[in-house]
């Protein structure tokens, strides 16, 4: 009796591998043949009187005086948006803005400075930045800015920085590492999705740029996890802004209709360009243009949480799917390395 049943289980676990095989490699391949959606972001609103000109589409990205963030910045001018430039460093987004504006002379440029590290400790900080930008039509958010925080007193950058064993990372350096790479990402998305999903902007765009290391790469431990949290965070406010709202027995009248907002999280590997890496890019190390590039493609890709660059993707499958002990030792293998070099060029001078 079970021989005769043997051939049909072993069908069934063949259709079912097989099956499983082409849904994997159509969910992997399809967010990279659609085209992209940022132009449905593009889009103007009435003027403040019935005179004056339509507002034009405004984008605001985090970060922008180096590395994707700046790359974004060019991108989103040149398919036609206004872009807010947001940074810490006046002088520096002095010149991003002059040389934007004058690569882009039909686009404007505004910036916003604040420090992304104490702004969430100041709960007025985003208050702020709502009423400066009260009177633009902004219709995408790109919360860029994040990394291992720099520009802190010499007692908090260790020797080994960015790749420090948590008992030897100081608690300032804890906490401006969350508010960099969570708070300040997740704080300025709730301020500004009441503006994003307003009737006159929607239908808006929120992404996020998250990070491999939210695997729980050894070294990068608390960078990790606030990259693991932000993705989380934004996976599921992707998925309350596509919930029915409550019914109005249950909650008065909400006022006005929202509009829809779509919520991206790019998830990406190395990056070479940038502020702390200047090595050739190849496929798996795509230098900070192609990588803002693919963010851009990628925008209505159909999934909330993505790896935007293709190489980034395959990377991705391993991570994903490789067995714990086999990415502990591979990460162990990696993470160390990228120390010992940090400090060899340490002791090198
Ligand atoms: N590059 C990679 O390999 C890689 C890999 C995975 C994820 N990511 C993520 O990609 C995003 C961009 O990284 P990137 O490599 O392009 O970095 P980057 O070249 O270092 O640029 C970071 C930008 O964020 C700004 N910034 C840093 N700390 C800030 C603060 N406290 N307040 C305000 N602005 C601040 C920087 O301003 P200053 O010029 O003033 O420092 C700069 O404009 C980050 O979220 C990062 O976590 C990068």
């Amino acid at each position: 009796m079970p021989t005769l049943f043997l051939p049909i289980i072993l069908s069934v676990i063949g259709a079912s591998t097989i099956i499983a095989f082409f849904s994997f490699i159509a969910d992997f391949v399809t967010p990279f043949l659609r085209p992209s959606q940022i132009y449905h972001f593009l889009h103007s609103a009435p003027g403040p009187s019935p005179s004056s000109p339509p507002l034009q589409a405004w984008a605001l990205v985090t970060g922008t005086t180096a590395g994707i963030g700046l790359q974004l910045c060019h991108q989103l001018a040149s398919l036609g948006f206004n872009v807010v430039l947001h940074g810490r460093n006046p002088s520096k987004l002095e010149q991003v803005q002059k040389s934007l504006s004058a690569k882009f002379p039909t686009r404007q440029f505004r910036t916003l400075i604040i420090d992304a590290t104490s702004a969430p400790s100041a709960p007025d900080s985003f208050k702020d930045i709502v009423a400066r930008l009260s009177d633009i039509h902004l219709t995408v958010l790109i919360n860029n800015a994040g990394g291992i925080p720099s520009g802190l007193p010499a007692s908090d950058q260790h020797h080994s920085a960015p790749y420090t064993p948590l008992s030897e990372l100081s608690h300032s350096m804890i906490a401006a590492t969350i508010s960099l790479n969570l708070t300040f990402p997740v704080m300025l998305t709730s301020a500004l999705l009441p503006i994003l999903s307003h009737r006159n902007n929607g239908p808006a765009l929120v992404v996020t740029v998250g990070s491999f290391a939210d695997n729980g790469l050894p070294l990068l431990q608390v960078y990790a996890g606030a990259k693991a949290g932000l993705c989380k965070a934004m996976e599921a406010v992707g998925g309350e802004l596509n919930i029915p709202p409550p019914p109005p027995n249950l909650v008065p009248s909400l006022g006005e209709r929202k509009k829809e907002v779509l919520i991206h999280h790019m998830r990406i590997g190395n990056v070479t360009g940038v502020s702390h890496s200047q090595k050739p890019p190849s496929a798996f190390r795509p230098d900070a243009t192609t990588a803002a590039k693919a963010i851009i493609a990628r925008v209505g890709c159909g999934k909330t949480v993505i790896s935007p660059h293709w190489g980034m993707a395959l990377q991705s499958i391993f991570s994903d799917w490789a067995p714990w002990w086999v990415k502990q030792h591979v990460f162990g293998n990696v993470m160390a390395e990228l120390r010992n070099e940090v400090l060899l060029a340490k002791k090198s001078g």
